[in-house]
């Protein structure tokens, strides 16, 4: 129970990965607010409860600020502080740039990458009071390269959830806040959420499992998909009063896929 006095705010905790994050977070007794736009949360909420965190639901939608000012003051009152914050939400994106229109590309960057900046705003301002916090943003191994074509869009708004990850971590530590760290977490394919969902390939629509099998396996030396528990061991690792030197870094968990 080494996070029984935190509190914990989750984007996206809805999905795959995000619902993996709060059991994990909810396992060692956090206090648990939990967002997404989606109808999945509530389950998610209740099966957090059963493992033991103290977990609200709280429905709102990355790509407006006032919601993410309503999910950091709801963490405040709940549980008196902010503590860790994960950003999960997050939407894929596949296609060929050319044939893609404006709207697809800002939509995109609009969730994943200021939809984590807007999540981040509304967090900061409790854990400076507190002069201590962890963030923890959800980046991808196409944050790091380049893919193998049809993820443009996604690959632009992962690297630019890296490059605000470690300014960030860069500011916060030079400018009075040491005790604030801000790591981003990379995963390669993962057996859950995005990671299994159909999607258009050169070769017609695919599941996430046929494009790793595909496209990505060979290039991976553990030659396996990710688990989204695995994801959501690497946030709590994080998340320790024992990582507090860990910060401005990017964490691939991808099975070796990026080596950087
Ligand atoms: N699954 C993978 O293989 C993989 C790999 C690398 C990175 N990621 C990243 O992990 C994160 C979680 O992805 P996942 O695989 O669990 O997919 P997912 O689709 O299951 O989860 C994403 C969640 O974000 C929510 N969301 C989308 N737009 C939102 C908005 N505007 N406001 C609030 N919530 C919103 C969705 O409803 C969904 O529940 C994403 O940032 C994704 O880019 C996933």
């Amino acid at each position: 129970m080494s996070f029984k006095n935190h509190a914990v705010v989750i984007t996206g905790a809805g999905g795959g990965i995000g619902r993996a994050i709060a059991l994990a977070f909810a396992a060692e007794g956090a206090g648990l607010v939990l967002n997404d736009l989606a109808d999945s949360l509530e389950g998610v909420a209740d099966e957090a409860r059963r493992a033991g965190g103290r977990a609200v639901a709280q429905r709102g939608d990355v790509t407006r600020p006032a919601d993410m000012a309503a999910l950091a003051e709801r963490c405040v009152r709940e549980f008196g502080g902010l503590h860790v914050l994960v950003t999960c939400a997050g939407l894929g994106s596949a296609g060929l740039l050319v044939e893609q229109d404006e709207d697809a590309w800002t939509r995109v960057v609009d969730v994943n990458l200021n939809g984590t900046y807007r999540a981040i705003r509304a967090a900061l301002p409790p854990m400076m009071a507190q002069t201590r916090g962890r963030i923890i943003t959800i980046g991808s191994v196409l944050g790091r390269m380049g893919g193998y074509g049809f993820v443009t869009a996604y690959a632009a708004s992962k690297h630019g959830v890296i490059g605000l990850t470690r300014a960030l971590a860069y500011e916060l530590g030079t400018q009075g806040y040491p005790g604030i760290t801000v790591n981003a977490i990379c995963p390669g394919y993962v057996r859950a959420g995005m990671g299994v969902a159909m999607q258009s390939t050169k070769a017609g629509p695919m599941s996430g499992e046929e494009i790793f099998e595909r496209y990505y396996k060979r290039q991976v030396p553990q030659r396996r998909m990710m688990e989204a528990g695995e994801i959501a061991h690497a946030a709590v690792f994080l998340a320790l009063p024992a990582s507090a030197g860990i910060t401005g870094q990017a964490l691939n968990v991808d099975g070796g896929f990026v080596m950087s």
